[in-house]
């Protein structure tokens, strides 16, 4: 079992990512239409799932093929990417903040996302760009519905605050068995991916129950598979979801 990360050390490990993620444009190798380009232009995509589930690794491939289609990407992390957020995040994943209670964790959660949301998400929708998220209230109804009674009203509206109402178009969530994802978390565990089995068993449910309840908006792509063919998923289910809504929407 990995040893607990001391708190020096998380912090460091939470500096080396560097969010948003941009991507240059490249030579285009399956350009959309100007219709899907357009559809595309100022669009929220969310990729969820549990810990080792590739949601990482599905952002940036995203966003390199949509860079690559004509497309303008911008890949964030929630909670993180603004200054403020990746404090708060270093304060949710220390592990030595062993008292802090689920109510206060969710409200946590709800800060960074509502600075990231004014400082990143809405001025980059408002430029034209796809923004790609990596985590967002999904998380929050999965990893914190039930601690402390909290129930997904609650949550649901305390996010439509701290978010503007701006809820994402699309939410695609990677799913895979608990023992598969968590076999694959190599580094040391952070403050949540301590808990137990059970506690994530929860998680995936919560995730399940979410998509079940919101299928014009959530997607769930069975995420054991390798990062190509899932990819391949995650790019057919955002084409055929966002393409239908641009033509639904017309001249947006
Ligand atoms: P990450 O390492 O995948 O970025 O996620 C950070 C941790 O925070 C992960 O264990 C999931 C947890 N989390 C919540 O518990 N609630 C939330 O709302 C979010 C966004 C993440």
């Amino acid at each position: 079992m990995a040893t607990p990360i001391g708190p020096q050390r998380l912090v460091l490990r939470l500096r080396m990512h560097r969010h948003p993620v941009t991507f240059p444009p490249m030579s285009k190798t399956a350009t959309l239409t100007n219709l899907q380009l357009r559809g595309l232009a100022g669009r929220f995509v969310v990729l969820d799932g549990s810990e080792g589930c590739g949601k990482s690794t599905q952002a940036k491939l995203l966003g390199e093929r949509l860079a690559g289609a004509g497309a303008v990407p911008l890949v964030v992390r929630d909670p993180g990417t603004t200054r403020i957020g990746e404090q708060i995040r270093a304060i949710l994943l220390n592990p030595e903040h062993q008292e802090m209670g689920m109510r206060c964790e969710m409200l946590l959660y709800m800060a960074a996302r509502a600075q990231m949301m004014k400082q990143i998400i809405q001025p980059a929708m408002d430029a034209g760009k796809v923004v790609i998220c990596d985590r967002f209230i999904s998380s929050t109804l999965a990893y914190q519905l039930g601690g402390d009674g909290l129930t997904a009203a609650e949550i649901t509206r305390i996010g439509d605050v701290a978010i503007a109402g701006r809820w994402p178009d699309l939410t695609v969530i990677l799913d895979m068995p608990v023992e598969h994802s968590h076999a694959r978390i190599r580094r040391e565990k952070d403050r949540i991916e301590q808990r137990s089995v059970e506690y994530f068993e929860s998680v995936r449910r919560n995730y399940l129950d979410q998509a079940g309840m919101f299928p014009e908006r959530y997607r769930v792509i069975f995420a054991g598979r390798t990062a190509e063919k899932v990819h391949e998923d995650v790019w057919m289910t955002v084409m055929e979801v966002i393409g239908e809504r641009s033509s639904v929407d017309g001249n947006r």
